[in-house]
């Protein structure tokens, strides 16, 4: 997507031909800087620290950090260790798993003089397909706001809420939630995004909000706790967030605060719409409450708050009382009864087992080639 008129994508590949070049989001939205990865201690950072994030780009940094390694020591003790290095790196996003498996069984049984160009193109592979089913989630999604705009007067903006970021910076391009805003938008549907601001790490208020504004979609910003408000006056037409891993049932697990907006969307008869690639399907989960493991990050996340100050200067703050103890879970499960849809590359499903499994029982693996 667009920044000042340049088009950009997340992740991409160097001009060198072979070192990965990232959009560190730790900076944005004050600092727009590209940071070049050349090895796997780099890319298990990238993740691990946020310059990436976001379930789908989390497949994608693993894909090249898996190549990386394999620059370093193709041999399969190498192989061990760059899989055993990024899988730790991050416990939620099951993207990160599937990317990680697709790459082990793809250079397993080729030797190792093959396996860094092997693991190369199967990065690139992986790339071009999360491009491919944002794009595909993005015109199933516009279906629907095309729906709620023929019920409004002419003009009048479709109100879309959203939670955290899962934009075009969270995946590889298009993102996710936002890729039906972005094509209603550009086919010149009136659209609104009221922006979750997402705390602790703001990703609505540094990403969401950044995006949105370089592409020139409407938006505002407001605090987490407003959702119920708007709803209640009819002032939320849709919600549509991203997922960082769906069980096989329809229960959905995103970023931190995504249960409390379904719960008030069910409340007001707001549909509450989960746009999400099939890569970020666990067919082994059935039950996400007990079953998903969720991240817990530093608590500074919490007690602290990085903004930029009036002379321009990027800097962080405590907003608690010194040593104040806190509790900093990054997600939490939104049950499959709360969901109105799941808005995926395949069409729209209903957020249960016979559902999903019906829409992707075609596929020999289940998971996209
Ligand atoms: O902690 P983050 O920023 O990686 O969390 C991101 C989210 O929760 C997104 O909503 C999710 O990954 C879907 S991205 C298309």
């Amino acid at each position: 997507m667009n920044v000042d008129g340049v088009a950009y994508r997340s992740i991409w590949v160097n001009a060198d031909g072979w070192s990965i070049d990232i959009i560190d989001q730790t900076r944005l939205p004050h600092v727009f800087a590209i940071n070049n990865l050349t090895t796997l201690a780099q890319a298990c950072a990238a993740i691990r620290d946020m310059q990436v994030r976001g379930a789908p780009l989390i497949g994608a940094m693993a894909a090249y950090g898996f190549y990386l390694g394999m620059r370093e020591d193709p041999s399969t003790a190498g192989m061990q260790l760059a899989y055993q290095r990024l899988y730790e790196t991050r416990p939620t996003a099951i993207n990160l798993r599937w990317a990680l498996e697709r790459l082990n069984s793809a250079l397993r049984e080729i030797e190792p003089n093959e396996r860094t160009a092997r693991a190369f193109a199967e990065a690139e592979k992986i790339v071009a397909l999360d491009i491919e089913i944002n794009r595909a989630i993005g015109t199933h999604g516009l279906e629907l706001i095309r729906e709620i705009a023929a019920s409004k007067v002419p003009g009048e903006a479709v109100n879309i809420l959203t939670h955290c970021n899962a934009g075009w910076l969270a995946t590889v391009d298009w993102g996710t939630a936002t890729a039906p805003i972005y094509l209603a938008h550009d086919a010149g549907i009136a659209v609104h995004v009221w922006v979750d601001e997402t705390r602790p790490r703001n990703q609505g208020a540094s990403l969401t909000a950044w995006e949105l504004g370089h592409h020139g979609v409407p938006h505002s910003l407001i605090v987490d706790n407003l959702g119920g408000h708007l709803m209640q006056h009819g002032m939320v037409d849709l919600c549509l967030v991203g997922s960082d891993r769906t069980t096989r049932n329809g229960d959905v697990c995103n970023k931190i605060g995504t249960y409390l907006k379904a719960l008030a969307a069910k409340d007001n008869k707001v549909p509450f719409y989960v746009c999400l690639p099939s890569t970020t399907i666990d067919w082994n989960c059935s039950d996400g409450i007990r079953e998903i493991p969720i991240e817990q990050r530093d608590g500074r996340e919490v007690s602290e708050i990085s903004g930029k100050l009036a002379s321009g200067k990027v800097t962080t703050v405590s907003i608690a009382p010194d040593a104040t103890a806190v509790a900093n879970y990054a997600f939490d499960v939104t049950p499959a009864r709360l969901v109105s849809g799941l808005i995926t590359e395949r069409g729209i499903f209903g957020a249960s087992e016979k559902s999903l499994a019906q829409a992707f029982a075609k596929q020999n693996s289940r998971q996209p080639e």
